[in-house]
């Protein structure tokens, strides 16, 4: 495949709806969606892709029920404790963009030891979005900025985000049928190319997702330019 993106941000909607279909509950969706992920990001790796960003838990999700927010913090225990270590077998280094300090505190500590545990000469890197919304990061990034007594400009700026030093996402694929971007990566997606299916999380398979990469490299990028 040909013309394959850097950075691919994914919106992993549709869990709850998926399990919905199945008179199941909700928190099964999010377990079948935690697996997509683990086997999305070895195949986004073989396709040389070097940024994966998965959007695992925006700032407003925390208003869902507690029920439903125990059973995906229990997820995230489970996957940064367990499945991390087969990304560090795959030289895949683990970021974390968010919030930590409104998670609960064992989660927001393993969240920052897989971090810090990332092999140093990675390949590439899987990003978490959890607890992430943008407009937080773009105000916490212009406080910080104006803190440090720089002038503020889109470089200064920039590095102030939770993303600092990675690359803008080239792609964005959002599952689940919703035409929205639900408050990710609002400034670094400025000139993303967008890829929308209905295909709910749980079923976004490594089929699915090679479909976008083929649409992403048909897609004409001008940024502008003519
Ligand atoms: C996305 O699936 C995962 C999270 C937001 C945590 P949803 O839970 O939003 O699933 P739907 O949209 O209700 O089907
Ligand atoms: C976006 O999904 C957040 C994640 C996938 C983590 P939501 O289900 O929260 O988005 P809305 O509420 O439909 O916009
Ligand atoms: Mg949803």
């Amino acid at each position: 495949m040909e013309n394959i993106p850097l950075h691919v941000g994914l919106i992993m909607d549709g869990n709850g709806r998926w399990a919905k279909k199945r008179l199941m509950p909700r928190s099964l969706g999010h377990n079948a969606g935690m697996n997509r992920v683990v086997s999305l990001a070895e195949h986004a790796q073989k396709r040389g892709i070097k940024y994966l960003t998965v959007y695992a838990l925006s700032s407003e999700n925390l208003a869902r029920p507690k029920e439903e927010l125990e059973g995906l913090f229990n997820l995230f225990r489970k996957y940064f404790s367990e499945n991390v270590k087969k990304l560090y077998g795959q030289n895949a280094a683990v970021k974390i963009i968010g919030d930590m300090q409104g998670l609960p505190h064992d989660v927001a500590k393993l969240l920052a030891e897989g971090e810090a545990n990332s092999p140093k000469e990675a390949t590439f890197c899987m990003v978490f979005a959890i607890n992430y919304g943008s407009r937080k990061e773009i105000v916490r990034a212009a406080k910080l900025a104006a803190e440090s007594g720089e002038e503020i400009t889109e470089k200064t700026l920039e590095k102030y985000l939770y993303t600092g030093g990675i690359p803008n996402p080239d792609l964005i694929i959002r599952t689940g049928g919703e035409i929205r971007l639900s408050n990710f990566l609002l400034y670094q997606a400025a000139y993303s190319e967008l890829y929308f299916t209905d295909v709910l999380f749980p079923d976004f398979t490594e089929k699915e997702f090679d479909k976008a990469l083929k649409e992403f490299s048909r897609r004409d990028r001008r940024f502008g330019r003519v």
